[in-house]
């Protein structure tokens, strides 16, 4: 407690002040003592502390200065104090209720300030293998084809065995393949897809011909990482099987979807392949992208792309084999059909003229954004 804030404990008689004038000073000095508590800064000190400090019923200030002062005051007084009392009273109240009202609003404005901008965060693209698919997705929408999928994981049989690769044929050394590492007594062995064709088999078991589909999914294979290999890559197969599918469609479906994507002036042809679940198998290329089929590259020498021979490999296709409908109980007799499998990340690199499969999974923001 201050000189003046112990005085307040005192009767004026006890304090020697017996004019008026004397009185109007000891109020002079209580309210500066107030106003001085007032120009603290508002956080340092507690509001409620303040308040009570100079109102609380019980001890505040004012109190006191009733009961001491005013109370007990000599009758000539008695009028000067009460005068004196009731204008600190009203000073005390009104600028109390005003910082009071100032710090409510204050806190108002720290919870909500409706007129800060928003974080603005950038919107990112969709990935160059994404775009690709989709882009691939909408040409064969608008020739009546859908969308299929099938799990990532796979067992032997939907990967293997149901597309006529049976257990010891030498197909599937090309395919170096991951098997899963089982708990001792689970039911397997289960493997990461080598390709989408165990697809074509689900689809089939589930649906009665016509069958149009596509089904665009990751594939997995232990292949070492370099410009144009990777563990992890992306295929979209193709499945149509109806009652009346001839190589002639097969061939014409493929045409279109190859001039659709890289441009009406590509050409396309096919070589014999082989897959154990398409017979005839084939191989489609396209002339050259990058010579357009010359193999002479602008520069006057020897196209690197295609090395000369005007042509580019696409992917291999071929019409289903007739051991594949007995695997999945559609009549050999009656139906047919063609099947395609296409490398997103080979045909991406193609039209982009990207020369490392690496850089799709690398994140770097510098390639990413060249696909807006
Ligand atoms: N699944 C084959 C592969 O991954 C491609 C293919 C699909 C071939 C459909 C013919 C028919 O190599």
């Amino acid at each position: 407690m201050t000189t003046s804030e112990s005085k307040v404990s005192q009767t004026l008689a006890a304090l020697g002040v017996t004019t008026a004038e004397q009185v109007q000073s000891l109020f002079a000095e209580v309210r500066q003592l107030f106003d001085e508590d007032m120009s603290k800064d508002a956080v340092q000190i507690l509001w409620k502390e303040l308040r009570d400090k100079w109102i609380g019923r019980k001890s505040g200030l004012l109190t006191l200065i009733g009961d001491n002062w005013l109370k007990v005051a000599s009758p000539d007084l008695k009028r000067t104090v009460g005068q004196e009392l009731n204008k600190l009273k009203s000073h005390v109240q009104e600028v109390l209720s005003r910082r009071e009202a100032a710090s409510d609003s204050s806190e108002a404005g720290q919870s909500i300030d409706l007129s800060l901008p928003g974080v603005l965060r950038p919107i990112g693209t969709h990935h160059p293998i994404r775009q690709v698919f989709q882009e691939i997705e909408d040409i064969f929408f608008s020739i009546g084809f859908s969308v299929g999928e099938g799990p990532e994981i796979e067992t032997p049989y939907y990967n293997f065995e149901a597309l006529n690769i049976p257990e010891h044929h030498p197909v599937r050394d090309d395919m170096d393949t991951f098997y899963l590492d089982l708990p001792k007594g689970a039911p397997g062995p289960l493997l990461l897809r080598t390709h989408t064709s165990p697809v074509q088999i689900r689809t089939m078991e589930k649906r009665q011909p016509p069958v149009r589909v596509i089904v665009p999914g990751k594939v997995y294979r232990r292949d070492n990482p370099d410009a144009t290999h990777s563990f992890m890559f992306h295929q979209i197969e193709g499945l149509a099987v109806d009652t009346d599918i001839t190589f002639c469609d097969f061939t014409g479906t493929i045409d279109y979807f190859v001039k659709q994507f890289f441009g009406e002036s590509v050409k396309t042809r096919f070589r014999p392949s082989y897959f154990p679940f398409t017979e005839p198998s084939v191989e489609f290329d396209a002339s050259c992208v990058f010579c357009g089929g010359t193999g002479t590259a602008k520069s006057g020498g020897t196209c690197g792309k295609c090395k000369g021979s005007g042509w580019i490999e696409l992917f291999g296709a071929g019409m289903v084999d007739p051991a594949v409908y007995g695997f999945v109980n559609y009549d050999p007799k009656k139906v047919s059909g063609f099947a395609f499998g296409i490398g997103i990340d080979r045909l991406a690199m193609l039209k982009y003229g990207i020369d490392d499969i690496q850089v799709f999974f690398q994140n770097d923001v510098r390639f990413l954004r060249q696909f807006p």
